[in-house]
């Protein structure tokens, strides 16, 4: 049977009107053709399953947990990264090149491997595999968004599922479920159980299944890594073109309040996705007056609102770090309503919750690539990805200092 994309109606709406709608309990979240890979998530549970599964899972994003995830594991493989790097990576005039999307990718997969649970050996030819798995299963995740045939890349992009599952996912949660049951028999403490997606699953959802399960390992693969990736690239773009027209803010490029605005200025420009999907299940009357009719699949238009004058002023579709916006920087980049992102506090930090500063991942990586004395690559242009989700294929930078 050969597959057509899914057609929705757009919704372009003010900024107002999308978190409206988006917090409003008749709409529900769809993902119509990445279904074999985000069907039964997280993503888009509705209602009690959501909030229960929900809460379950905010386990793994306490102050302690953010910390770590920062300082034990992202920062000490950022250093050794460019290590190797400035031994492995130096071309014959001497100059250190990368690319960024798959650099930052698999310094990412590091902390999904450790949110989701996968057991990575220390050969790094393991962890060399998932990365190679994970460029498909991205694709996988956005197939609302490619703008290649589906019928040619679906059949790919499960083969990769497959093989996610088979290597990956299948002996971590088999190793699980013997710690669990270790437990039960009293040989284990429960202090050591780990704390990952699988086996907070194996642990309170006794009656999943392995499908469901591999997708919730699907959903934490692809959240914690392209989005990720993609605002630290945005924003290193974005900084180019602003140092140039500011070259007194130049100063700023390792100061942590300017690299967290600037980030967020990048992702409001830059949302993950041009929309977000939702099947309305009543009729969504809005304080403007406008409705949006149930019984239909609505695309919410992220970019627009995004660039609403009243919320972000009179250049909205200008990178500006100092940008005074009348709400959160960030526009609706990561949502809003009940399925705001969960991994917002790892990637933004913990700033307004304590005094014990986590910067967040994403100003962490632009810190340590202004470190390193980034630069683009004047003989290779980035090349953006066949998708409409507006990311790179590839990012061709020099480090300077390294
Ligand atoms: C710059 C980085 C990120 C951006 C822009 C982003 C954006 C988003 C957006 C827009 C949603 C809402 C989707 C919807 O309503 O349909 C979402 C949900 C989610 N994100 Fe993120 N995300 C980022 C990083 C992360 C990270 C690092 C993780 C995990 C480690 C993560 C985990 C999740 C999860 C689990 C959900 C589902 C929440 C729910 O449905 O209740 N995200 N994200």
């Amino acid at each position: 049977v050969r597959q057509t994309k899914s057609d929705w109606t757009w919704f372009r709406g003010s900024f107002k009107e999308v978190s409206e709608t988006l917090a409003s309990r008749g709409v529900c979240p769809v993902r119509p053709d990445s279904e074999p890979f985000l069907g039964r998530t997280l993503l888009v549970f509705h209602g009690k399953a959501h909030a229960d599964r929900r809460r379950l899972e905010s386990a793994l994003f306490d102050k302690e947990a953010l910390r770590s995830y920062e300082l034990d594991i992202l920062s000490p493989i950022l250093e050794s990264t460019f290590e190797e790097l400035g031994e492995v990576g130096r071309d014959s005039d001497g100059m250190v090149r990368a690319d960024l999307v798959p650099l930052t990718r698999s310094t990412l997969l590091r902390i999904s491997t450790v949110l989701i649970g996968l057991d990575i050996d220390d050969k790094p030819e393991s962890l060399a595999i998932l990365a190679s798995y994970l460029d498909y299963i991205l694709v996988g995740t956005g197939l609302e968004w490619i703008t290649g045939d589906l019928n040619e890349v679906l059949p790919v992009v499960l083969e990769y599922k497959r093989r996610y599952a088979l290597e990956f996912v299948e002996p971590a949660v088999a190793r699980r479920r013997q710690l669990i049951a270790s437990w039960r028999e009293g040989a284990l403490d429960r202090k050591d159980l780990p704390l990952d997606v699988i086996t907070l699953l194996l642990l309170h959802e006794e009656a999943i299944d392995d499908e469901a399960l591999l997708r919730e390992c699907i959903l934490f693969l692809s959240a914690s890594t392209r989005t990720t990736s993609s605002a630290v690239i945005h924003t290193i773009s974005e900084l180019n073109g602003w140092f140039d027209l500011h070259p007194n803010d130049w100063a700023l490029r390792l100061d942590r309040d300017f690299l967290r605005r600037a980030g967020m200025e990048a992702l409001r420009l830059h949302p993950p996705s041009p929309a977000l999907i939702r099947n309305t299940t009543e009729d969504v009357a809005l304080k403007t007056g406008r409705c949006i009719e149930a019984g239909h699949m609505v695309a919410l238009d992220l970019v627009g609102a995004n660039r609403d004058p009243e919320a972000f002023g009179a250049d909205p579709d200008d990178f500006n770090p100092w940008r005074n916006a009348k709400t959160r920087q960030y526009g609706h980049a990561f949502g809003s309503g009940p399925h705001t992102c969960l991994g917002l506090p790892l990637v933004l930090g913990t700033y307004a919750r304590d005094d014990d500063k986590v910067d967040g991942t994403l100003v962490r990586f632009l810190r340590a690539f202004y470190e390193a004395g980034i630069q683009s690559d004047p003989e290779r242009p980035p090349q953006p990805a066949p998708t409409d989700q507006g990311g790179y294929e590839t990012f061709p930078v020099q480090f300077e200092m390294l």
